[in-house]
C-alpha cells in the first residue's frame, strides 16, 4: 500500500478509508461502524492518458464546511451543508497529468469527484471510460430501471437483489438485510455523460457512461470537473427522502433576482389528448383552440389556480409529430389558436398561459428557435413553459442521456434564465440537483406519469408504482406525475382496449399532492369530472405546492408510504399517505405539531368498502380537533390513500 487514510464525517457517521495501493487510488465507506462499500477502484481512463493507474499521490487537504441555504422553493426551506472535505491532488507518472479527487462526507452520506486542472496533456480530451466502482459489502435488495432502453426513463421499478441487476439508470436505491438504506447517484451533471452503473458480478459494481453514438463517453477541455458521485444513506426508507446530499452538492443559485419564480397548481388542455378526446393536431378535435383554452381559464380561475397549460397551439403537430421533429414551429400558431387573445383574457381573470415547447428531440431546430420562442412568450407575458424531448434516439443516433443532450438540457435551463422563464421539462435527462444552480428549472417528468394510465398497453401504472417512486425518480425531486384525475376509470376516453384506468382510489389520487413533490402540480382531469367531485376538489384547492419542510413518518418502498409536509405560507400541515394493493392501517405520532395548539384536521380518507380494484370512489370527508400529542389512526384501503390537512385553530 503506497498510501492508506481514514476520514470522517462531522459528526463520524461516516467514515471514508482512502488508499493508494501500487499507483491505484481507491476508498471504502463505513456507515454508524457498518461496512457499506468494501475497496473499490478509482479512476478515469482517457484515450489520451490512463487516469486510473500509476498514479502518485502528491498531497491532501482537509477542509470542513458548515452553512444553512435557503431553497427559494421548494420540499424543504433551510438546508443544512455541513460537510468535511477531502481533495487529493495526484500526479500520473513519467507523463505528469494532473488529477484531483475531491472527497465530500456528510454525516448522511458521501460526495466524490474527479477534476482535471488547466493542463496542456489533456487541452482537447476524450474519456473512454470511468472504473469507479462501488463494490457492496451485501447483496442488497433494490430498485431500479435498466438502462440502454427505449423509452427513456418511463418503465416500472424491478425489484431484485443487487447480483440480479445488469446495468440501471440512478437513483438506484438499495435496502440491506439490516434495514438501512441506501441510494447510489450523481450531484451537478453539467457537461458529462450520465453515470449509470453496470454490475461486474454479484454485488460490485461500477460507473457506466453513457456513450455518444461514435463510442466517445465524454469530451471536453481541462480544465474540466466530473458530476459528484453520491452515495445517500439512511436508517429508513424516509430518510432517503429527507436526505439533501445531492443539491448540497451543487453550486448555489446563478439567479441573483428569485422573485419572479412561482408555483402553483395548473389545469391544462393535456387529458383531453392523452384520453383520444382531442387531437394536438389541426382538424375538428383540436384542442387547443381559443374558445377551449378561455373555457379552461374560466374554470382555473373560479378555483383560484395558477394557469392552463396548453399543448398543441404551434404548427407542426399534424401527422406523425414524434418521427417529424424538424417541421414544428415554435412562434406559429394555428389559426383557431390567438396567443395574444388568450392572454389576453388569461390577465383579465389573473391567470396564466403555460407555454408548451414539444421538441420531439429535434434539437437543431428547437435550438434554432428558441430564443424568438421565449421572446413570444415574453411578449404575451408566459412565465412558465413545458418542454418535451418525445424520442428515443437524438440527432443522427445520440442517447437520450449522453453527453449531447445534458449539454443541451443545461444551455435551454440557462437561456430560459435569461428570460426570467420557469421550465418544466419532460423526457428530461434526470435529475442531479441543479435547481440548486438553476431555481427556474422547477420541475420535470423523467419516469412513468399519470399519461401511462391513459394509454399504456400494460393498462397503467400499478398500485405499487406509487409507493416505490419516492425513493427512487423522487429522491432527487421534484416530478410532475400529473397527478387530479377524478374519473378513474376513464370513462370519457372514446376506445380503450387495454383497460386503461388509474389504479388506486379518489382519496390516494389526493394523497399524491404531498407524496410526490413539485411545485408545479397539476390537476389533470377535464373540469366537468373536477367539478363533480367537489369534496375532492376542494382538497386539491387547499393544497400548497411550497413547503417550508417535510417529514416521513412512515416509510416502506413499494409498500407505503406517509409524508407531512409544512405549508410555507401558514402554520398548517399536510399530510399524505398511500399504500399498495394492500389495506393499511398506522398509528401517526403528531409531535411535528406546534406544542399546545390546537389543530383542526380536514380529513379525507378512504370510505367505506373503498377498493382499488372494486370500488375507488368512496371519499370520507371528515374533521376532527387534535393536538401534538394526539395520536392519529389512519386507515387505508387496498390500494387507497388520505389526505389530511392540520389547520391551527385560534
Ligand atoms: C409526452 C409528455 O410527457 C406529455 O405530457 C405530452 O403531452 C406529450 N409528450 C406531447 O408533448
Amino acid at each position: 500500500m503506497d498510501f492508506e487514510e481514514t476520514f470522517t464525517s462531522p459528526n463520524e457517521t461516516l467514515t471514508l478509508n482512502f488508499t493508494m495501493d501500487s499507483g491505484i487510488p481507491g476508498y471504502s465507506m463505513s456507515y454508524n461502524g457498518i461496512e457499506i462499500i468494501t475497496p473499490s477502484e478509482l479512476g478515469v481512463v482517457f484515450s489520451e492518458v490512463d487516469m486510473s493507474e500509476g498514479l502518485i499521490l502528491d498531497a491532501y487537504e482537509i477542509s470542513a464546511y458548515d452553512e444553512t441555504w435557503s431553497q427559494p422553493w421548494g420540499e424543504q426551506k433551510e438546508i443544512r451543508d455541513h460537510h468535511k472535505q477531502v481533495k487529493f491532488y495526484l500526479t500520473k507518472n513519467v507523463t505528469g497529468e494532473k488529477m484531483n479527487l475531491t472527497f465530500r462526507l456528510f454525516d448522511e452520506g458521501l460526495g466524490f469527484r474527479y477534476a482535471w486542472p488547466e493542463q496542456k496533456g489533456l487541452q482537447d480530451f476524450v474519456i473512454s471510460d470511468e472504473v469507479t466502482e462501488f463494490n457492496l459489502a451485501g447483496n442488497h435488495t433494490s430498485w431500479w430501471i435498466g438502462a440502454y432502453q427505449l423509452n427513456r426513463y418511463e418503465h416500472l421499478f424491478n425489484e431484485t437483489r443487487v447480483s440480479e441487476i445488469d446495468t440501471v439508470h440512478t437513483p438506484l436505491t438499495m435496502k440491506t438485510d439490516d434495514g438501512l438504506h441506501l441510494s447510489i447517484h450523481e450531484a451537478a451533471l453539467t457537461d458529462f455523460a450520465s453515470m449509470t452503473i453496470a454490475n461486474n458480478g454479484h454485488n460490485t459494481l461500477e460507473a457506466d457512461l453513457v456513450p455518444w453514438n461514435n463510442g466517445d463517453k465524454v469530451r471536453g477541455s481541462a480544465p474540466h470537473i466530473s458530476p459528484w458521485r453520491t452515495i445517500a444513506l439512511g436508517k429508513t426508507a424516509g430518510d432517503l427522502m429527507t436526505n439533501y446530499i445531492t443539491l448540497n452538492l451543487n453550486e448555489p443559485s446563478k439567479l441573483e433576482d428569485t422573485s419572479w419564480l412561482e408555483t402553483g397548481k395548473y389545469t391544462g388542455i393535456w387529458w383531453d389528448m392523452h384520453l383520444g378526446t382531442k387531437t394536438w393536431g389541426s382538424g375538428p378535435d383540436h384542442g387547443a383552440t381559443t374558445e377551449y383554452t378561455k373555457e379552461l381559464m374560466d374554470f382555473t380561475a373560479k378555483h383560484g389556480f395558477y394557469g392552463v397549460l396548453v399543448e398543441g397551439w404551434n404548427t407542426g403537430w399534424d401527422g406523425d409529430w414524434a418521427a417529424n421533429s424538424d417541421i414544428f414551429s415554435f412562434t406559429e400558431t394555428y389559426p383557431d389558436f390567438d396567443i395574444q387573445e388568450v392572454t389576453r383574457y388569461a390577465d383579465s381573470l389573473g391567470v396564466k398561459l403555460i407555454g408548451h415547447h414539444e421538441t420531439s428531440t429535434g434539437i437543431s431546430n428547437y435550438e434554432a428557435q428558441v430564443e424568438d420562442a421565449f421572446d413570444l412568450y415574453n411578449e404575451v407575458g408566459v412565465e412558465a413553459v413545458k418542454t418535451g424531448y418525445v424520442g428515443d434516439f437524438v440527432e443522427g443516433g445520440e442517447w437520450h442521456h449522453g453527453q449531447f443532450m445534458v449539454r443541451h438540457y443545461r444551455d435551454i435551463v440557462r437561456k430560459a434564465a435569461e428570460h426570467k422563464i420557469m421550465l418544466n421539462v419532460h423526457e428530461p435527462i434526470k435529475d442531479t440537483g441543479i435547481r440548486r444552480t438553476w431555481p427556474n428549472m422547477m420541475t420535470r417528468e423523467g419516469a412513468r406519469g399519470q399519461e401511462y394510465n391513459a394509454w399504456s398497453v400494460d393498462g397503467g401504472n400499478p398500485p405499487s408504482y406509487t409507493t416505490i417512486v419516492p425513493f427512487t425518480r423522487g429522491l432527487v425531486s421534484p416530478f410532475d406525475y400529473t397527478p387530479g384525475v377524478f374519473n378513474l376509470l376513464l370513462t370519457d376516453k372514446p376506445e380503450n382496449p387495454n383497460n386503461n384506468r388509474v389504479m388506486h382510489t379518489l382519496a390516494k389520487e389526493l394523497a399524491l399532492y404531498v407524496v410526490i413533490y413539485s411545485p408545479f402540480q397539476m390537476i389533470s382531469d377535464l373540469p366537468r369530472n373536477l367539478e363533480a367531485q367537489p369534496v375532492a376538489l376542494e382538497w386539491v384547492k387547499a393544497v400548497p405546492t411550497d413547503w417550508e419542510t417535510t417529514i416521513v413518518p412512515e416509510a416502506e418502498i413499494g409498500d407505503h408510504v406517509v409524508v407531512v409536509r409544512k405549508d410555507r405560507n401558514s402554520n398548517d400541515w399536510f399530510l399524505g399517505g398511500i399504500t399498495n394493493e394492500e389495506a393499511r392501517e398506522f398509528e401517526i405520532e403528531l409531535d411535528f405539531l406546534e406544542a399546545g395548539k390546537i389543530y383542526e384536521a380536514h380529513i379525507w380518507a378512504d370510505g367505506d368498502e373503498a377498493d382499488w380494484e372494486t370500488n375507488p370512489y368512496p371519499l370520507e370527508r371528515t374533521t376532527q380537533e387534535l393536538t401534538s400529542e394526539t395520536i392519529l389512526e389512519l386507515d387505508l384501503a387496498k390500494g387507497g390513500g388520505v389526505a389530511i390537512r392540520f389547520a391551527e385553530m385560534d
